[in-house]
């Protein structure tokens, strides 16, 4: 019997391959660049599964592109590159991968929070430059980290693994969320419920975890940055559009605060010319990239796949609307 056709966008990892192998043609986009969208709408059009990253917008040119398409399994817990309505209406089923990157987005988050406030990028340069002179006592002066306020704003699953990591800095944790958690997680995590303008105000570091959707694009503007402690820190793993960059950067440079430290970017691979600044920490959006935890994520995307086309419920279906058996 012929094996359904799948495309991948990218190589994936062996276990995943040879998982994928056992039960379809599969083909790959083995460059380490991402395809032209050129090459992804030629090689869709007969394939019935895509596994693809978030570089591919998944839009209704690409559904049109694709008559045999049902099934596309992002490997990514968000899914703002899908078009989640134009799937549904083609019923074309869509998966993701959430819960396997918590605790790794969580630890980046973390190492972005300490490198901004004990300026460990600074560090390094000048530890590399050959133009460190002597220990000085003011030289490379952070701030501290332990004793201060984090403030969290979202606060699923990864905005509570940050809140975790909080506990061992004697940090006070507050958050904001659109629904409160149950308040035996606030007693487990020491964490106070805050408005977000009153967190924007009390917290040393702002941390955000809020998924792209609508409410959420441009969250963070000139007002929001404006409320921020001259002191404070902004991290952002979530997505580059939750805050506005141009008002970041112009906060930035009137020193409404201390500093930032992204992973995320509002026009990704490009990255604002006024970011580049030694108070800002900047990252290739890389915060779930542990090889254990893209490994999880590339496998999660092709069990989903299997399960949808041996007539089973993806785990990790986004679109409920489309199963109807
Ligand atoms: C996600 O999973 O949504 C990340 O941004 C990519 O790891």
């Amino acid at each position: 019997m012929d094996r359904p056709k799948i495309l991948a966008t990218h190589r994936l990892f062996e276990e995943s391959r040879a998982k994928l192998s056992e039960y379809f043609e599969v083909e790959y986009w083995s460059d380490s660049d991402r395809p032209a969208r050129s090459e992804v709408l030629h090689r869709i059009r007969d394939k019935e599964g895509l596994i693809c990253l978030i570089t591919e917008k998944i839009d209704d040119e690409l559904l049109g592109a694709a008559p045999h398409l049902r099934m596309v399994a992002n490997i990514a817990v968000g899914f703002d590159n899908i078009d989640l309505e134009a799937c549904t209406r083609r019923n074309v089923a869509v998966s993701n991968t959430p819960g396997v990157l918590d605790e790794t987005t969580a630890d980046f988050a973390w190492t972005l929070l300490m490198a901004v406030a004990r300026r460990l990028i600074e560090g390094d340069a000048l530890a590399r430059s050959g133009g460190w002179k002597s220990w000085n006592l003011d030289q490379l002066c952070g701030a501290d980290v332990w004793g201060k306020t984090l403030g969290v704003i979202g606060f699923g699953r990864i905005g509570r693994a940050l809140a975790r990591r909080a506990g061992g800095f004697s940090m006070r944790v507050i958050y904001s969320d659109a629904v409160r958690a149950p308040s035996e997680v606030e007693r487990e995590l020491k964490a106070e419920y805050t408005e977000r303008d009153e967190l924007l105000r009390q917290a040393d570091f702002v941390s955000l975890h809020v998924p792209l959707l609508p409410e959420t694009r441009g969250l963070i503007g000139p007002r929001e940055l404006a409320v921020m402690k001259p002191s404070a820190f902004l991290v952002n793993t979530s997505r580059g559009p939750v805050v506005q960059e141009a008002a970041l950067v112009t906060a930035l440079e009137k020193h409404q605060i201390a500093g930032a430290a992204l992973d995320v970017y509002e026009r990704e691979p490009q990255i604002g010319h006024g970011l580049l600044r030694p108070n800002v920490v900047l990252a290739p959006h890389m915060a779930s990239a542990s090889v254990e935890t893209r490994t999880r994520m590339a496998m999660m995307a092709a069990e989903n796949t299997i399960a949808f086309f041996q007539g089973r419920r993806p785990p990790n279906l986004v679109n409920p609307g489309v199963w109807t058996k």
